[in-house]
């Protein structure tokens, strides 16, 4: 057997009898003759086992047991106590001292050593078992925080597609380049954290170069003056590669290096292209994290669907306004067909157009709705392509056949433009352009807020120009008058709008020309 055990005993031959004992069945012994020296030998000694007397000089052996327990936080060491004194009450408080066991004297010296190895072989159980747990419980905090940093980083991985994918649906939704910029820069400053960034682009389809849009945490006064070409080294290289790319990267000949390093000197020291079928169409450059940290993989990984879904957005935003552009020259096109064949028109759809615009801007619409104005008040009389043209420029009164031809224009106009995907709001400003508050106008005779703005809005524009125009059975009013005609009928024509008609022209936003 083995370990060190420490025999505390005031009587010299007890110390002798048990310590040979012992040391014959293979342990190291110690010994103390009283409680303070034993306590000391305790510190030395560091035994695995005491066998102690009750009655000591100094200290007796219940003080000594209680400091030894005060020592042994984790109870390892049993103590065996001796006393000649085997009265019940003695024995308890050594249990309550914190003795495993009691022996009174005289005692069988067998059946010490047999206590003895029994105790020790007992705490040593308890002591692997204690530290098995210890590992246990160390594994488990590990798999813990294991479990807490994954979870965190699927947390943060759920946040960035989220955004990506919000990101994606804003993109698609959007078509003003403007917007897309704004929503794409609060993108990469929350979810990245990035400090400074900014974005070059392509004016143009045309343009040789890219030039300066915007970015965040920069001072551009520089920035705004600088042309980036898109057939030099900087450029060509780009379009060969794909993701984040370190402005001193050793991949960069030295051409694109010099062409870019002053970007190096204003804080930038990450670039990623934005290339749609092989063309180059922006390059974002990059400053600092906020947080000063270094961009993970994650944050590439991250930023490079950001910045995808983005170069989509801008193309489908480009593809957008070329086709607005076709559709624009569509309108002008059969605008000036109408206009060709109704010699009193000329001029008017341009004006309808303008005064409904500008009555819209005034009364707070916002840019979607701006837009479909406009378009509905250009296009409001299209119907008329559908109207002969001797109807149209008949100079006296028209017979009731001919009166009703005419007032089918805004529905073949609504049906002109209806398959018009474009077009598709504008359709009900030009079928109720016509239409009155009272519900006496046509086509449909809608009433009041049936009718919706825009077209109580292209109703007053249409009606203001028609009055302050020449006609063949009439001079054109002053503009004072017309507003004070319109200001009459307030059963045909929504009040507000006139009333933002009056402030438009009493502002000289809308002027009256110069008459002969
Ligand atoms: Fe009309
Ligand atoms: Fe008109």
């Amino acid at each position: 057997m083995s370990g060190n055990i420490l025999v505390v005993d005031d009587d010299p031959n007890v110390v002798e009898i048990i310590t040979e004992s012992l040391r014959n069945r293979g342990y190291n012994t110690e010994y103390a003759l009283d409680g303070e020296s034993a306590l000391r030998k305790y510190d030395e000694f560091l035994p695995d086992l005491v066998v102690l007397d009750v009655v000591l000089p100094k200290k007796d052996g219940f003080a000594v047991c209680d400091e030894i327990r005060r020592r042994d936080t984790n109870r390892d060491v049993p103590v065996i106590m001796i006393s000649g004194n085997a009265i019940p009450d003695n024995m308890l408080e050594g249990f309550r001292s914190g003795a495993q066991d009691y022996i009174k004297k005289p005692f069988s010296v067998k059946e010490m050593i047999a206590k003895v190895d029994n105790f020790l072989s007992q705490a040593s159980r308890r002591r692997d078992l204690r530290e098995k747990n210890e590992h246990l419980e160390d594994e488990i905090q590990k798999s813990v925080d294991d479990l807490q940093r994954v979870n965190r980083e699927l947390k943060k991985k759920v946040l960035d597609l989220r955004s990506i994918f919000d990101l994606s649906q804003d993109l698609n939704r959007l078509r003003d380049p403007e917007e897309l910029i704004n929503v794409f820069f609060l993108t990469i400053a929350g979810q990245l954290g990035i400090g400074s960034f900014c974005l070059f682009s392509l004016p143009t389809d045309t343009e040789s170069y890219l030039s300066y849009v915007g970015g965040r945490g920069i001072r551009d006064t520089v920035l705004r003056t600088v042309r980036l070409s898109r057939e030099t080294g900087m450029s060509q290289f780009l379009l060969t590669r794909e993701g984040m790319l370190d402005l001193r990267s050793d991949e960069m000949p030295d051409d694109a290096r010099r062409e870019i390093e002053f970007m190096w000197d204003l804080g930038f020291h990450y670039c990623y292209p934005l290339i749609v079928k092989s063309s180059l169409i922006g390059i974002v450059f990059l400053g600092a994290k906020v947080s000063g940290q270094d961009y993970s993989a994650n944050d590439r990984e991250v930023f490079r669907s950001i910045c995808s879904s983005f170069t989509t957005g801008l193309d489908n935003a480009r593809l957008y306004s070329e086709l607005q552009s076709t559709y624009l020259s569509t309108i002008k096109v059969l605008v000036s067909t109408i206009e060709a064949k109704d010699s009193y028109t000329r001029g008017h759809t341009e004006r309808v157009a303008m005064f409904a615009r500008l009555i819209a801007e005034e009364m707070g619409l916002d840019k979607k709705d701006l837009e479909t104005v406009s378009f509905g008040a250009a296009l409001h009389d299209i119907g008329k392509l559908g109207v002969y043209e001797d109807i149209l420029n008949k100079p006296g009164e028209l017979t009731e056949g001919e009166w009703e031809i005419v007032k089918s224009h805004p529905v073949v106009g609504a049906n002109i433009i209806k398959n018009m995907k474009f077009l598709e709001a504008a359709c009900d400003l030009v079928r109720h352009h016509h239409e009155r508050l009272d519900g006496r106008g046509y086509p449909d005779g809608l009433k009041g807020d049936e009718i919706s703005l825009g077209a109580r809005i292209v109703a007053v524009a249409d009606s203001f120009d028609a009055m302050t125009s020449n006609r063949s059975y009439r001079k054109a009013f002053r503009y004072k008058d017309a507003l004070g005609q319109l200001k009459l009928q307030t059963d045909k024509f929504d009040a507000g709008v006139i009333e933002h008609l009056i402030r438009l022209v009493e502002r000289g936003m809308i002027k009256e020309p110069q008459r002969d």
